[in-house]
């Protein structure tokens, strides 16, 4: 089938929930990506900061391969191998104790809020439910995860939401401070936040948001769903700062591409779910769980992937400033390692389309801020081949 007849039938039987970029992708390889009408593109995207350790890698294949060969589903009424390895991998590697897996970003949120409230109530006694989340946080689309993200035009039309969420701007320690009272339980908030525009946080702003949680015997929960998995420089960006959460959420790179989310959390947190408090039949599934252990290992044994990111980082930014003292409409450049977004004072959407042109997958998030999350495995070189097409496209503006 021809490339305009694909795209056709999809918006004749999809769902219009998402403005897609007129191609078809039929192929991966590395950090290229091949459209049905056999064009390259050096892909930017990777998935929505997903397959970090580039399209189709081999281990990670061949582990799933492998998996599917064996068992690909049995249910968690019975102990699994590979999910025996991936909890304990994660816990080896991270501040954790234990791991509940599940299938997605959105539903490791929900499996944190859960999580916070039932210890609140269940382990300190303490009838508490309210979670502080930042405004300009994304945790995801089910009504939990949608109803801790504090941008309105998610809300629209699906209200009313989940209550027990107080918002409260990113980086404002006074804020959080005047809203922790009686019934709050927890703080959920992204190392770096990701849709919300690549929001660093200022110098000491979690180490002070672990300082109100101790004061206050509030949970600090982190959503590394995209700063997670090597993508800031390090496994996890928490560990940048110098302090741990009680508890994570996981998702995008753990399965490299394929879908699974990881819930995150320390022995006396995680004690407070008892059989049958939460759930998920695919959640842990061997397959799932196969390919996340294959990612990991490659993750961790080449620790060169992730030395690397920090380096690529800075030479992205330092290449992105370049561009920023020549055109007057980047009102700012920033990132932490391969998380990294340049501001605009014009519409991104059109850059979107004419990066496509040149044979480049960027993003636009918040309308103004390109995002820019390659797959760790970049060359400088690659990065070197975007910013001269930016070049190009802004210097026609
Ligand atoms: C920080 C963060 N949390 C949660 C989510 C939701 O993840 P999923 O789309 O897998 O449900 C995302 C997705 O972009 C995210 O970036």
């Amino acid at each position: 089938m021809i490339t305009s007849e694909l795209i056709k039938e999809s918006q004749q039987y999809l769902m219009n929930t998402y403005a897609r970029q007129p191609l078809v992708l039929v192929k991966g390889r590395g950090a290229s990506v091949f459209d049905s009408e056999g064009r390259e593109y050096l892909d930017f995207v990777c998935g929505v900061a997903t397959c970090n350790l580039g399209h189709c890698n081999q281990h990670v294949v061949v582990a799933l391969q492998k998996q599917a060969q064996r068992l690909m589903h049995v249910s968690n009424h019975f102990h699994i191998e590979p999910q025996i390895s991936l909890a304990k991998s994660l816990v080896k590697n991270s501040f954790a104790d234990k791991v509940f897996f599940c299938n997605s970003g959105a539903e490791a949120v929900e499996a944190a809020i859960k999580l916070s409230r039932r210890y609140s109530r269940e382990v300190l006694k303490k009838d508490r439910y309210e979670i502080i989340t930042m405004r300009g946080s994304f945790h995801g689309r089910t009504y939990g995860a949608v109803s801790a993200t504090a941008q309105e035009k998610f809300h629209s039309g699906f209200e009313p939401m989940v209550p027990g969420f107080r918002f409260v701007p990113f980086n404002d320690i006074p804020g959080v401070e005047a809203a922790v009272n009686d019934k709050t339980c927890a703080i959920l908030v992204e190392p770096v936040q990701g849709e919300g525009g690549v929001n660093i946080p200022s110098a000491g702003y979690l180490a002070s948001l672990r300082r109100i949680c101790d004061k206050h015997g509030l949970l600090l929960m982190f959503d590394e769903i995209q700063t997670g998995m090597g993508r800031c420089g390090s496994l996890f960006a928490y560990e940048q700062e110098g302090l741990c959460p009680d508890v994570m959420v996981l998702a995008k790179g753990l399965g490299n591409g394929f879908p699974i989310g990881a819930l995150l959390a320390t022995n006396p947190v995680a004690d407070a779910f008892a059989p049958g408090a939460h759930g998920s039949t695919f959640g842990g599934n061997p397959l799932a769980c196969a390919t996340a252990v294959a990612a990991l290992e490659t993750l961790l044994e080449d620790g060169i992937i992730i030395q690397s990111v920090s380096r690529l980082g800075a030479h992205f930014l330092d290449r992105l400033g370049q561009l920023r003292k020549k055109y007057s409409f980047i009102k700012d450049v920033r990132g932490r390692g391969l998380l990294v977004g340049m501001e605009l004072d014009i519409p991104g959407k059109d850059i979107v389309a004419a990066c496509l042109k040149e044979g480049f997958l960027i993003n636009c998030t918040a309308d103004t801020v390109l995002r820019f999350m390659p797959p760790l495995i970049i060359t400088e070189e690659e990065i070197d081949r975007l910013i001269d097409a930016l070049d190009r496209i802004f210097s026609r503006r």
